[in-house]
């Protein structure tokens, strides 16, 4: 069965082809990073913009590097949540149009849930019971994973996510967006141990996230120093800021493993990227023999081809939009859009 995936609920617009939820035919990612690079970020309106303008030719390229035309698709996903609303307008409009003409399913796929799908195209032998750590630029998110279609949430963040935090500090240090990957380049020779910064606790649920204290503190250091005229070497404020930002998301996920009581581990999102992480967790999976899956790093970041396979799970799952699909800015994991299609 093929799915052609859709997104666009940020700044990359996507598309792909997918078989049977795990064989990718074709992957095609336009990013807009240039044209927010000077603005330091995203810009929602201009995101939009540019989602129109290319996401014809996305599609188009999909389908002809998968060798296939509509015709041999047999159902359209596409992220309708969460994401910024104008960029996930634009996706969801494309598909609904799609849809509708060529009358094929419409399957509205959450974000998120498609992030764990990168999963299922790195490896092929992956199945649920897992426990996801999901670490994306908006969200942070420890969850089981009960089935393709079933989460239950165990800790989410109260405030910021992970990578906000670290686009913020990256932006701080005068490192260039997408900061992120930038602040991971520069920290590898940094000393993780020159700066110290606060481990959050969040109260009411010790399982949830809190990155904004942590991150005010790194935007007070540089700032602090600023003011006094003291330079500080940002290889050493990156990595020890890196170091404190995974120690707290490598701790919870420990603590996420005994609550679930189970062993297979899965990293999700486009923090999944960063170097630090990756090795933090690797070293933590073999110390409790976790089995333990990393994305594909050309799968961490937003793409069609995860979307597509998510598409595949839901349409098992009999999980059909109809033609009144809306996008969502915000949207719990758990919550589905499921209505059937009326063509
Ligand atoms: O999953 P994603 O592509 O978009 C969302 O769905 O949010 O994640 C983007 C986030 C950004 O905050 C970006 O800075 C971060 O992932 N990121 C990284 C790395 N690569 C991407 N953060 C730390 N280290 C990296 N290597």
């Amino acid at each position: 069965m093929k799915i052609l995936g859709i997104e666009s609920s940020c700044d990359e617009t996507a598309a792909s082809v997918v078989e049977d939820g795990r064989n990718v035919l074709s992957n095609v990612i336009s990013t807009q990073i240039e044209k927010h690079i000077i603005y330091g970020g995203v810009v929602p309106e201009i995101a939009s913009r540019l989602h129109s303008e290319n996401i014809c030719y996305v599609v188009q390229k999909a389908l002809l590097d998968a060798d296939c035309s509509l015709e041999d698709i047999d159902a359209i996903a596409v992220t309708y949540a969460p994401g910024l609303i104008g960029a996930l307008l634009v996706g969801v409009n494309y598909a609904k149009g799609l849809a509708l003409g060529s009358g094929k399913p419409l399957i509205a796929v959450h974000h998120l849930r498609a992030h764990i799908a990168a999963n299922y195209i790195t490896h092929k032998e992956l199945e649920p019971h897992f426990v996801c750590l999901l670490v994306s630029g908006g969200n942070t998110l420890l969850c089981k994973v009960n089935d393709y279609t079933e989460f239950e949430v165990i800790g989410k963040t109260c405030d910021d996510a992970a990578g906000e935090a670290m686009d913020k500090a990256a932006r701080t240090l005068g490192l260039p967006y997408p900061g992120g990957v930038n602040l991971d380049k520069i920290s590898k020779d940094g000393d993780k141990n020159k700066y110290s910064f606060p481990r959050p606790h969040v109260d009411d649920n010790p399982m949830d996230f809190s990155f904004s204290g942590l991150k005010t503190s790194v935007i007070n250091l540089l700032h602090n120093s600023e003011q006094k005229g003291v330079s500080l070497d940002a290889a050493d404020v990156g990595a020890s800021f890196i170091n404190a930002v995974t120690d707290y998301l490598v701790d919870n996920t420990v603590s996420a493993m005994k609550i679930a009581e189970l062993d297979k581990l899965v990293l999700a999102g486009g923090v999944s990227a960063n170097s630090v992480l990756r090795a933090k967790i690797k070293e933590t999976a073999n110390k409790n023999k976790w089995q333990l899956f990393l994305p594909d790093l050309s799968l961490c970041g937003d793409n069609g081809a995860m979307v597509a396979s998510q598409g595949y799970y839901e349409y098992m799952a009999g999980h059909i939009a109809d033609m009144s699909l809306n996008g969502k800015a915000s949207e719990n994991i758990n919550d589905n859009y499921t209505k059937n299609i009326q063509l």
